[in-house]
């Protein structure tokens, strides 16, 4: 064959195979290896947060019955009529993938009787969700949230108490955040708001001005014209009437009484009398939490362009996490009435922030050990090493397909490896084993017999 018909075939073979290549879908990512120290780091926050404050795991299926949705989230809702990923299954039943956790959650709390359950019972869930949005950066198509979620218990501390988990969450994990709050009332007083709003906003061509959803809005869900992010939107509500002048007695005194516990413990909030969240199911306390910008360094090289472009990114993809009370769903789904409360943090938005925000993430509680070894017996050796030193409970890595012991040693410094056992042929005759200190470099031999309780001085001592 010529040389210029092998390259023709070459290429040929090239584009078939890159015609053949799948990519992800649009908005869905992978978690590659260097993100993922950040998932288990963020992940672990919230589930030790969750069982300190004395949330049970729960797991509910990723899809259920679009009408779940439509009756709870809410029909007109972005989240269910734009962006839900609704079809027929092979069974002809209208079924949804999960966009929210709360609605399955509610359905398991009835389906489940947990109502005959001591009161409050409360949910830790953590798990994928679903929306066809607009990809960018912290939105995306499959998002992942953890979520906490509390039956049976109206008292305003409640709501304060999920406040100040989500507050000490990020706390936690060295981000600034505010907390915006608000009330929507409940139905009676919110009905009187929302007629003061709708006057307010026939006013004097005042809805001429509004975007295209924010038309549609006026008709299907007027209070969703408070939380437009489009610049005249925002300037028309300016002068709306606020909800909070709106609320009854008791909604006033809920709302005061969750102020109250939160400046009790210092957690920094703002009243924002334009939140009111994109859910239909919630009253009273609303909230979310948004991360406080101008705490890091001003950059040099900010253009003004880009530093535009990062600031309307940032104003879209403010909220790290968001929740509520939501005392009548709970019975608007066929179960008895229940009040409760909950809120969901985005777990993708949390990692972009400490990436973004260069925070350090700090080193595993637990020292491990890196197993290495040098030549084919001494492999065998350490793989049984490996599994006796896993089953007593130590934390330990190995490199088995690596032969070379310098790159076995890079990867155990590369894991951050507190001690590497190392055994090559002189040690395997000796009865003998290496233990090497990987943050001085410092080495000694020990006998093999003695790893147990050499590693054990060792991490007791360094806890002292
Ligand atoms: P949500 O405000 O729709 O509330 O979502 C909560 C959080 O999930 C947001 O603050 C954001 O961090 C993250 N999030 C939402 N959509 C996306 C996306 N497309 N890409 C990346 N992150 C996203 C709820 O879902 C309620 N179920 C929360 C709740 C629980 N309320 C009461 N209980």
């Amino acid at each position: 064959m010529s040389r210029k018909s092998k390259e023709e075939k070459d290429k040929k073979a090239e584009k078939r195979g890159k015609e053949r290549r799948y990519s992800r879908l649009r908005g869905m990512r992978d978690i590659l290896f260097d993100e993922y120290k950040y998932w288990e780091l963020v992940t672990r926050k919230a589930r030790d947060l969750a069982v300190l404050y004395g949330f049970q795991p729960i797991e509910t299926p990723a899809l259920e019955k679009a009408d779940l949705y439509e009756r709870s989230s809410g029909k007109n809702t972005d989240v269910v009529s734009k962006e839900m990923y609704t079809f027929t299954d092979k069974s002809g039943d209208r079924v949804a993938l999960r966009p929210e956790a709360t609605p399955g959650l509610v359905r398991a709390y009835i389906e489940h009787g947990m109502f005959n359950l001591p009161q409050p019972v409360k949910f830790f869930w953590l798990g994928s969700l679903f929306r066809h949005e607009k990809p960018q950066s912290g939105r995306y198509r499959q998002h992942t949230q953890f979520d906490l979620e509390m039956f049976g218990e109206a008292s305003p501390v409640a709501d304060a108490q999920m406040i100040l988990i989500a507050y000490n969450f990020f706390k936690e994990l060295q981000i600034k955040v505010q907390i915006q709050i608000n009330s929507l009332g409940c139905k009676e007083c919110r009905a009187d708001y929302i007629n003061k709003l709708i006057e307010f906003y026939k006013e004097r061509g005042k809805r001429a001005k509004l975007c295209i959803d924010c038309k549609k809005r006026f008709a299907t869900n007027p209070l969703r014209l408070l939380d437009c992010k489009e610049e005249e939107c925002a300037k028309v509500r300016e002068e709306a009437p606020q909800i909070v002048d709106f609320l009854c007695n008791d909604c006033r005194d809920h709302l005061i009484k969750v102020l109250e516990y939160l400046d009790e413990l210092d957690i920094p909030y703002n009243l924002n009398p334009f939140l009111v969240r994109g859910l239909d199911y919630y009253n009273r306390t609303v909230f979310e939490v948004t991360a406080v910008e101008g705490d890091e360094e001003e950059s040099e090289d900010g253009a003004p362009e880009k530093k535009k472009e990062t600031e309307e990114k940032d104003k879209r993809q403010a909220s790290l996490g968001g929740g509520g009370r939501y005392d009548r769903l709970v019975e608007a789904m066929g179960g008895r009435p229940t009040p409760a409360c909950g809120f969901g943090i985005g777990i993708e938005r949390v990692i972009l922030k400490i990436k973004e925000k260069n925070i350090p993430l700090k080193k595993d509680q637990e020292d491990f050990i890196f197993l290495a070894q040098l030549g084919e017996q001494a492999k065998r050796k350490m793989f049984i090493l490996f599994e006796e030193m896993r089953k007593a409970g130590y934390r330990v890595r190995q490199a088995f397909t690596k032969d070379s012991l310098k790159v076995q040693l890079e990867e155990a410094n590369r894991l951050g490896a507190k001690y590497s056992l190392i055994l090559g042929q002189k040690e395997l005759i000796d009865g003998t084993i290496i233990i090497r200190d990987m943050e001085s470099g410092t080495q000694e031999m020990i006998d093999y017999k003695k790893i147990g309780a050499e590693l054990n001085r060792r991490l007791e001592s360094k806890d002292e």
